[in-house]
């Protein structure tokens, strides 16, 4: 047996999507989609309302079992994982893919540190032993708890609630609880985080320090990162890649420069009556104008 070429390990993308077709019924919800993304890299997919975008996420992580396609997501040592084969828990816990969702799902309840601490709830029944090593306060469960409350602080001080840590996560402020949809994302030290909107209902400010957290998320945990946004302030600016989705299928994919000056895209902004011109706000939305953007919102 030969041993894996290193660039060949490395140049490969970290996932791939072949046709991924999602079909409810009559209506095809994503519709061959292929595109892949990259190790260390911020892939943005976007598009207007009922895109596809959610479902394509939807399959991704185990929620739906796609009609047709493949997705292959290679962690950087080489292992690949079959994701349109694998259940939902699977797909968290060993291919180590973590998102957050569109509309925020925080146990409410429980003390933000808790909702840390339960994402990492595998790492700790494992040293549990199934909880007789916890049960007897063995040296490998009080060890594997400090790690878990050490990277829960860690990431804590990362989206600034290290103060808040006792809180009930439900009394947050919104800005506040979608960093901490992230940062209980990131405590399950995954190599793709998909991100659903994340953005969406931030003020200016915050939209400004969440594109600052996914730099750094790239940046230093070297990750890759699959990002759903209509924030195009913050797409244009922190984006490697775009892919473009309308009407479930892919109608553009590149650079956010091209993107963004690609017809097809300013079309399926505008709808199918558009003039010559670019209304002054779809032209913000879109960053064609070189201002700092505009957001559209969404509803659900
Ligand atoms: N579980 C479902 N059952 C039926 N239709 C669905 C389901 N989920 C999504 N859809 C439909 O698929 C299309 C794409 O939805 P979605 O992926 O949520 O779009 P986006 O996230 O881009 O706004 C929409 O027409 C939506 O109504
Ligand atoms: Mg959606």
């Amino acid at each position: 047996m030969t041993a894996p070429n290193p660039i060949a390990v490395t140049g490969a993308p970290l996932l791939r999507v072949e046709h991924l077709t999602m079909r409810f019924g009559g209506l095809v919800a994503v519709n061959d989609v292929s595109f892949t993304a990259l190790n260390r890299e911020i892939t943005a997919i976007i598009g207007p309302n009922g895109a596809g975008k959610t479902t394509l996420f939807n399959c991704l992580t185990g929620f739906y079992s796609p009609t047709v396609g493949r997705l292959t997501l290679r962690h950087p040592d080489g292992r690949e994982f079959l994701l349109e084969r694998m259940p939902g828990y699977v797909i968290s816990q060993k291919a180590a893919v973590a998102r957050t969702f569109q509309n925020i799902r925080l146990f409410s309840g429980m003390s933000i540190l808790e909702n840390l601490l339960v994402a990492q709830h595998n790492k700790l029944q494992r040293a549990s032993a199934w909880s007789i090593a916890g049960l007897l306060g063995l040296p490998g469960y009080r060890r594997a708890e400090k790690e878990a409350i050490d990277l829960a602080s860690y990431w804590l001080d990362r989206v600034k609630l290290l103060e808040y840590a006792d809180w009930q996560a439900g009394n947050l402020p919104y800005g506040a609880q979608r960093r901490l949809e992230i940062a209980r994302a990131m405590c399950t030290e995954p190599v793709l985080l998909c991100l659903d909107e994340p953005a969406a209902g931030l003020n200016p400010r915050e939209s400004a320090e969440l594109s600052e957290l996914l730099r750094f998320i790239r940046d230093e945990h070297k990750i890759g990162v699959l990002l759903i946004e209509h924030d195009m302030s913050v797409v244009m600016t922190i984006s490697d890649h775009v892919v473009v989705l309308d009407y479930g299928r892919k109608i553009a994919d590149g650079t956010p420069e091209v993107v963004k000056n690609d017809p097809a895209v300013i079309r399926a902004y505008l709808g199918e009556e558009e003039d010559e011109e670019l209304p002054e706000i779809v032209a913000r939305d879109l960053g064609v104008d070189g201002s700092e953007g505009h957001r559209t919102g969404e509803g659900t």
